[in-house]
């Protein structure tokens, strides 16, 4: 069900990473549970995420119209003294808070028309702990502050893959490019004793079988666990709006992504190979990466429906599979132009998002060596510059019943 397309815009390993290695050279536990190191970068560097949300901006426009469909077809409650909204996976940024603004605007302009009586309205913004939840608040100041609030608000720090709100409290929910992050590196990817590990990679596209089933497992308990929490949480009638990135219906699970070019050109496989060329230049250990998987899976629209009927809470109203094309054709002629700042823009993009856990596991310095590599790539990679990388994304709107 393919939808139409759109555009966006020689230090030595040992002194920093040495501690987590046991006397005997195995590794020690490194926080698999990502809750522990996982957010994107806050602030507003030029890493922050904040500056560098201009992808997932445009892969929620593309969603918008699927959005505004699922508000239109939610059921209104009467009498309900106030609505409660969530983001799950809010970050930092405009991106949140225009969202925020615009189901809550939709919502407010259903009630006036359908109803006499306007609720109030309340929005929790929920990520991990580790999000910067004080550079959002102060970015939702400027709203707050004529004499009547548009809604309320409160920030709730947890991870979605467990309950974060009471029974029965929500009456539509969205998650927005955040649950393609598994709850964690799948154990068996970095388990040197188990057939799945997964040596010599840092991701699952175009692995073995048993690392794509590792992956695929963790992926299918996480969506499961996600489901149960928001069941117990959304009122009955209530609306749970899911944008992830994921791959075309019956594509198979090793093969995460789109075409040859998005295959050359996508940012988690040139990270793999950044990481490659400093293992083989003696700069980063081997088991250094071999210890280390990116903990992001994309879904099928098939797998996605099979961990909502196991739920057996929602009715699927919607679940379609949108791409969304890198960057326009002027975009890429200016790159090709400047392919310094192209490749600049790059790594700062995936900085804002890999850095915090990347860093947890190689220490800021061999961090900043492969960050380098990766502009490096991008930038010089005449070749690349040609190319256009396409993001599957999947929507679903879903109603609890
Ligand atoms: C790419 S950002 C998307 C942010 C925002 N929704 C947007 O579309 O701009 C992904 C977000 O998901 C959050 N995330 C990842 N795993 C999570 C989990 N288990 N629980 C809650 N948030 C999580 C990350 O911390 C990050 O803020």
């Amino acid at each position: 069900m393919d939808s139409p397309a759109t555009t966006m815009g020689g230090l030595s390993i040992t002194s920093t990473i040495e501690h987590k290695f046991s006397n005997n050279g195995e590794r020690q536990a490194w926080p698999r549970e990502l809750h522990r190191v996982f957010c994107m970068q806050g602030g507003d560097t030029d890493v922050s995420y904040a500056k560098n949300s201009e992808a997932t901006a445009c892969a929620i426009a593309l969603s918008k119209p699927l959005l505004h469909d699922a508000i239109a077809s939610m059921k209104l409650f009467r009498g309900a003294e106030s609505i409660r909204i969530a983001d799950l996976g809010c970050a930092t940024g405009y991106n949140t808070v225009s969202t925020v603004e615009f189901v809550v605007e939709n919502l407010r302009k259903q009630y006036e028309v359908e109803l006499s009586h306007v609720p109030e309205f309340e929005a929790s913004f929920s990520d991990l702990p580790s999000n910067d939840f004080n550079s959002l608040f102060q970015l939702l100041l400027p709203s707050f502050d004529s004499a009547e609030r548009p809604y309320f608000v409160a920030g709730v720090p947890g991870s979605f893959y467990g309950r974060l709100f009471p029974s029965r409290k929500l009456h539509l929910v969205v998650s927005l490019n955040s649950l393609h992050w598994l709850s964690r590196i799948p154990e068996a990817v970095v388990n040197r004793q188990s057939p799945a590990w997964n040596k010599g990679r840092v991701w699952v596209h175009g692995a073995k079988d048993e690392v794509v089933e590792a992956y695929a497992k963790q992926s299918e308990e996480d969506l499961e666990a996600f489901l149960q929490c928001r069941k117990a949480e959304i009122v009955e009638g209530g609306v749970l709006f899911l944008l992830m990135a994921g791959r075309p219906s019956l594509q198979p699970p090793e093969n995460q992504l789109n075409d040859e070019d998005t295959r050359a050109k996508h940012p988690f496989i040139i990270i793999d190979q950044a990481w490659k060329e400093l293992v083989n230049e003696g700069c980063i250990e081997e088991e250094a990466r071999d210890m280390f998987n990116i903990p992001a899976y994309m879904r099928s629209i098939e797998e996605i429906k099979s961990a909502f009927e196991k739920c057996n809470g929602f009715e699927i109203k919607t679940i379609e599979y949108l791409k969304l094309i890198e960057h326009s054709k002027e975009k890429q002629e200016d790159s090709i132009k400047d392919p310094s700042s192209y490749g600049r823009a790059k790594a700062n993009f995936v900085q804002s998002g890999l850095r915090p856990l990347i860093e947890a596991h190689l220490g800021k310095i061999f961090t900043e060596k492969l960050f380098n590599r990766f502009e490096k790539k991008y930038s010089e990679d005449i070749n690349l510059l040609h190319k256009i990388c396409i993001y599957g994304l999947i929507v679903v709107s879903a109603t609890r019943k």
